[in-house]
């Protein structure tokens, strides 16, 4: 096998081209792939057109695997479907919410590490994934907007997520939400290597003691200033792409498709090694 790799840009990102299916099943595959992840926060692999089997052996290489509590697969409950078809997954009425930008897990104390999205079926139109690096938005800051920042305390929730998609919910629609427990979290992300990023997204709700209007203001400040063009990279999708990112690090969200679109991804997550701090 003859495999490329190119960053894709200076500080996120890195594509790999020429690993397929079985190649990826290797320990040694897996440990360059848990570097680069590291590194670059995005792993692409051109059309690794890896199936199902192939794609949970690799993700049980690269950490501990989620088993998809609603919405896996039958034959391997650690993969879920990624799609707006109804027929195809119990969680698509939920998918909207990926077209904003995001963070898997904000609500739980320890979010998941990475996510690994592989196109079985690319939309026709829209549908790219957009990846926005927290760890250089983080880095790109002042010192005295660093100092500034370092002790406040962010409350996300699953309702904050679900207002941007449906801004004038149903009483029901508004219980089910709040019945999801909110997680307070800094807003700066310091991990056990010194490491810092910007912990905001969807799901941040309010800022602990600010009021409300400056709080939203601030939130919505820090979204934009980490997912400026400087800070992303864009993945325009083939099928068999497989797309493994930095969970913790990396702000995501689709481009929007069609609701009827046959866009569909197979996912596994890997279960989250650093509570927020
Ligand atoms: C996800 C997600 C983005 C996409 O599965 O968590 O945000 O492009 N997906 O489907
Ligand atoms: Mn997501």
């Amino acid at each position: 096998m003859t495999v490329t790799t190119a960053p894709i840009t200076p500080e996120t990102g890195i594509q790999y081209t020429g690993l397929h299916g079985a190649d990826l099943v290797d320990p040694a595959v897996a440990r360059e792939l848990r570097t680069a992840l590291e590194t670059h926060g995005v792993v692409v692999c051109r059309e690794a057109d890896v199936d199902d089997a192939e794609l949970v052996a690799l993700s049980r290489m690269l950490g501990e695997v989620v088993v998809a509590p609603i919405g896996g697969d039958t034959t391997h409950p650690e993969i879920s479907a990624v799609t707006l078809d109804p027929t195809k997954s119990d969680l698509a009425s939920y998918r909207r919410s990926t077209f904003y930008w995001h963070i898997d897990g904000t609500n739980d104390a320890v979010p998941q590490k990475a996510t690994l999205l592989t196109a079985r079926e690319v939309a026709e139109d829209g549908g790219d994934t957009e990846f926005a690096n927290t760890y250089a938005a983080y880095d790109a800051l002042p010192d005295d907007e660093k100092q500034r920042i370092a002790s406040l305390r962010v409350v996300h929730s699953f309702k904050a997520s679900q207002l941007l998609v449906t801004p004038d919910p149903t009483a029901k629609e508004l219980a089910a939400w709040e019945r999801v427990p909110a997680r307070e979290h800094p807003l700066v992300w310091t991990r056990s290597t010194g490491r810092k990023s910007l912990l905001v997204g969807a799901t941040t709700d309010h800022i602990v003691g600010m009021p409300a209007d400056e709080s939203r203001a601030l939130l919505d400040h820090y979204l934009d200033w980490a997912t400026q063009p400087r800070f992303t990279v864009r993945h325009s999708w083939r099928r068999g792409d497989l797309v493994i990112w930095d969970n913790t690090g990396m702000l995501h969200r689709a481009l929007p498709y069609q609701p009827t679109s046959r866009r569909l991804m197979h996912r596994t997550t890997l279960i989250g090694e650093e509570a927020v701090a």
